[in-house]
């Protein structure tokens, strides 16, 4: 983590804070003064502001049930921003791995810890996200192999990555993809002449939503390591 994140996450400073606090010469890591706000501290540095050791809080993972008319965006917009739900200090230092649209409703996850949320979001790392998706109009099996094989976006330069679908009803469909490009599902449906109707988000990886709308939780320590397994 950046010395400069270091510091506001280990103290209730806030960035431009921090950085005149090292640039000033106050700050120490293993007893020499830094004055780079973008040198790399590991937890097992020990850095001292004024003398004092800093001990950094610990990250926060986060599962919430994002209701519809919300936004995943750290400020309210048209819409409330889904992290007003979380009634816990020290909001706007959480970010949303992998965001939903406005009328999207299901599992978002929430952290302040920036590897974590990479290891979900890269396209390389292929975690699985289900959709529950409402259709127009009914989806057929030949359809359904299409998605599956990778249909063309438009604006896109390859097909989309091998998908998975399960025909629920015939206008609800389970679709399982791994990448996570914008407005992907709606286009993805959109591609085989088709349209959403309703979307809900299920899981990311092996987190499964499990609380009502509107409810968040921590995540387990197991959920946690999930997306620490590479
Ligand atoms: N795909 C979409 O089109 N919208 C979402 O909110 C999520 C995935």
């Amino acid at each position: 983590m950046r010395l400069d994140k270091f510091i506001c996450k280990s103290t209730d400073f806030n960035r431009n804070t921090a950085v005149s606090f090292i640039l000033d010469g106050a700050v120490c890591v293993n007893g020499e003064v830094i004055t780079d706000p973008v040198m790399q501290v590991h937890e097992n540095n020990c850095v001292k502001l004024h003398g004092d050791v800093l001990v950094s809080r610990p990250f926060r993972y986060i599962m919430a049930h994002k209701p519809s008319d919300t936004i995943c965006s750290n400020v309210d917009e048209a819409y409330p921003s889904v992290l007003k739900f979380l009634d816990i200090e020290r909001t706007s230092e959480l970010h949303i791995a992998g965001r939903l649209d406005a009328d999207t409703t299901g599992l978002v996850l929430i952290t302040d810890d920036g590897r974590w949320s990479f290891n979900i979001i890269r396209p390389t790392q292929q975690c699985e996200k289900v959709y529950r998706v409402g259709l127009r109009d009914p989806m057929s099996e030949s359809t359904a192999v299409r998605l599956e094989q990778g249909v063309q976006l438009q604006g896109e330069t390859s097909l989309t990555l091998p998908a998975k679908v399960t025909i629920v009803r015939p206008k609800e469909i389970l679709l399982t993809i791994t990448e996570g490009k914008y407005h992907q599902v709606k286009r993805m449906i959109a591609a085989v002449g088709n349209r959403v109707v309703s979307l809900h988000r299920e899981s990311i990886g092996a987190v499964s939503l499990d609380i009502d709308v509107g409810q968040w939780r921590y995540l387990s320590a197991e959920e946690v390591a999930c997306f620490y397994a590479e």
